[in-house]
């Protein structure tokens, strides 16, 4: 099937009194992808998504979203898109419902339609039976399941959801991303932007950015494969010496912590694992679980950013 581009953005640049937040993006998304924005605090994804959504204007540079340029007619994308912004944007006085009949009176949703569809937005939401409950007394997970809902009032082909799970409890996140994985299925284009690496996975492809800048843009099999070398892990009785020495042993690219493991990135793991174990044991340091594992996306970004500083 032929790919056929929804977003693409030309050099898509966004400074704040000359302080660059959005760094000349050129990257191109497809109908039907789950997009990945993954990066750290402050590296330019909130700033990325308004742009793209049209509410703020770029400094240089534009993107063409659903056939639309965003700085010359950012009105012609509104009722293209859905856009779910990072803060609580509910009426919290409002019910569920009256919330959702809210977003159905901006988005001019009327008709035996409207009924329709905000049953059917419920059920999508698993709101069904709290319809009544003021949204400010909803828990923080069925509150971003209802922003997500009045974000899809208007049945839009993209939508775009700014940390939609950041904060949100293990079991609520993994439910927001079942009813994602609908929408995908419904062939709905998602871009969304996470700090969790796990949910980088769930993407179709990634994009790294950092300081505004995209690092590596490609489907997760291939960023994890990005890290160089090997990957050892083992966990250490004194970690701050064993940091240390680690990072001046022969073969030994890199060093990163991982709660209280510690993850080294050597030439060859087979030649390496011996060399570690001994130089531990000649400075006396005792640990556990020397193994070889595989890289994750967290290596690789971490790994990624490490070397673009
Ligand atoms: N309205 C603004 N005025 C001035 N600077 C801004 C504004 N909005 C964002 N910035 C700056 O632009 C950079 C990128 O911010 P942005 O909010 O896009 O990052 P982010 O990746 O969404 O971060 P977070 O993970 O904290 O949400 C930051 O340095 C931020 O301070
Ligand atoms: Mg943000």
């Amino acid at each position: 099937m032929e790919r056929q581009p929804i977003i693409e953005m030309r050099d898509l640049t966004r400074a704040f009194r000359g302080r660059v937040a959005v760094d000349h993006l050129n990257l191109t998304i497809y109908r039907g992808e789950i997009f990945g924005l993954v990066g750290p605090d402050g590296a330019g994804k909130t700033t990325t998504i308004r742009l793209l959504a049209g509410i703020m204007r770029p400094t240089e540079g534009t993107a063409i979203v659903a056939g639309h340029d965003v700085a010359r007619d950012p009105e012609a994308i509104k009722t293209r898109i859905g856009y779910m912004a990072q803060q609580f944007s509910l009426y919290g006085d409002l019910t569920v419902l009256e919330n959702l009949n809210f977003f159905a009176d901006i988005y001019e949703v009327r008709g035996p339609e409207r009924e329709a569809r905000i049953e059917r937005l419920l059920r999508f939401a698993r709101l069904t039976e709290f319809t009544g409950r003021r949204a400010a007394h909803l828990s923080g997970g069925m509150q971003k399941k209802l922003a997500l809902a009045c974000a899809l009032i208007h049945q839009p082909e993209i939508i775009f959801l700014d940390e939609p799970t950041t904060g949100v409890d293990p079991v609520s996140r993994r439910e927001f991303w079942e009813i994602l994985t609908e929408l995908h299925l419904e062939g709905v284009t998602i871009f969304v932007s996470t700090p969790y690496m796990d949910e980088a996975e769930r993407c179709s492809r990634v994009g790294l950015i950092y300081e505004g800048r995209i690092i590596v843009c490609d489907v997760p099999g291939k960023v994890r494969g990005m890290v160089q070398g090997d990957l050892l892990e083992l966990r250490p009785d004194d970690f701050r010496r064993a940091r240390q020495l680690m990072e001046t042993l022969e073969g030994v690219l890199e060093v990163q912590t991982y709660g209280d493991l510690l993850h080294v990135f050597v030439d060859d793991a087979d030649r390496r694992q011996e060399t570690v174990a001994k130089a531990l044991r000649e400075a006396g340091i005792g640990f556990t679980g020397l193994r070889q594992t595989r890289p994750r996306m967290e290596e690789a970004f971490i790994s990624l950013i490490r070397r673009q500083e």
